[in-house]
């Protein structure tokens, strides 16, 4: 089975609209080689950022997405933002339930199931963010954290709209601190991912769904973590905030 490989940028709270149309540019710039067509890159601007990065991106192969999304279709939800407004923005994917909206925001499996399904409703692509706590790892709970996760996010969506979610596995002690999980340990723990993926969708289905891994990925990692079987890519924070960085990230996922 081979599953096309996505790279994400998840820009965080950063760049305004003119820095992001920058950034947007300095990356078009850099790849214009029809090799890149191997694979999906995304960049995820902040909702002020995302008119003018569609804008750039428009024609080329960089594809738009969000970092959250509201379940409502609309009403009296202050600075929420819903399926519709991100689909009229050009927006194709979105973020869902990444650990920073976990752990500050109140982010539950529960509201990630409703945005979830909010995002698939509306035709949006979702990358959906998954990520034992480092006491979690130490206690040796990673696995029964990432199935509860799994389990109560993914409930009640259909094989066929499953196969289209990507999945983001992020190690939450990775995220930031420049500690990456080692290929091994990565590896291990999205073949444990897939296989709850089977057991809830099947195998055909489970084969289908792209896991990205997330968590201090940059050009020196990035190569060896793609080459695992079971690793389809990465969603990076830090290393997607400047061109050359994503750029040779890219690259050196791709292999080249
Ligand atoms: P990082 O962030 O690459 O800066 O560790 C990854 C993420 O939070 O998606």
């Amino acid at each position: 089975m081979s599953r096309k490989v996505i790279i994400a940028g998840n820009w965080k709270m950063n760049k305004t609209a003119a820095e992001g149309r920058e950034l947007v540019e300095a990356l078009k710039a850099e790849l214009t080689c029809s090799c890149y067509d191997q694979l999906d890159i995304v960049v995820c601007p902040p909702f002020t950022t995302i008119g003018a990065v569609v804008e750039a991106a428009r024609g080329s192969r960089i594809k738009v997405g969000a970092q959250n999304i509201h379940w409502a279709a609309n009403g009296a939800f202050t600075g929420e933002i819903s399926a519709d407004m991100l689909k009229t923005a050009g927006v194709e994917y979105v973020i869902i339930g990444h650990s920073e909206r976990r752990q500050y925001f109140g982010e539950t499996d529960a509201t990630v199931n409703s945005r979830l399904k909010a995002a698939i409703a509306a035709g949006l692509k979702p990358i959906v963010c998954i990520g034992e706590l480092l006491e979690e790892r130490e206690g040796g709970l990673t696995e029964k954290v990432l199935t509860t996760q799994i389990r109560g996010g993914f409930d009640g969506i259909s094989g066929e709209k499953m196969a289209e979610v990507v999945v983001a596995y992020e190690p939450v002690w990775a995220i930031g601190t420049g500690k990456t999980a080692t290929p091994d340990i990565a590896q291990e723990t999205h073949a444990h991912i897939r296989k709850e993926l089977a057991a809830m969708f099947g195998e055909e289905v489970a084969a289908k769904v792209r896991i990205q891994y997330g968590g201090s990925m940059k050009a020196d990692n990035a190569r060896e973590l793609v080459a695992q079987p079971d690793i389809d890519g990465g969603l990076i924070g830090g290393a997607a905030l400047k061109a050359d960085s994503f750029v040779a990230l890219i690259n050196e996922a791709m292999g080249k």
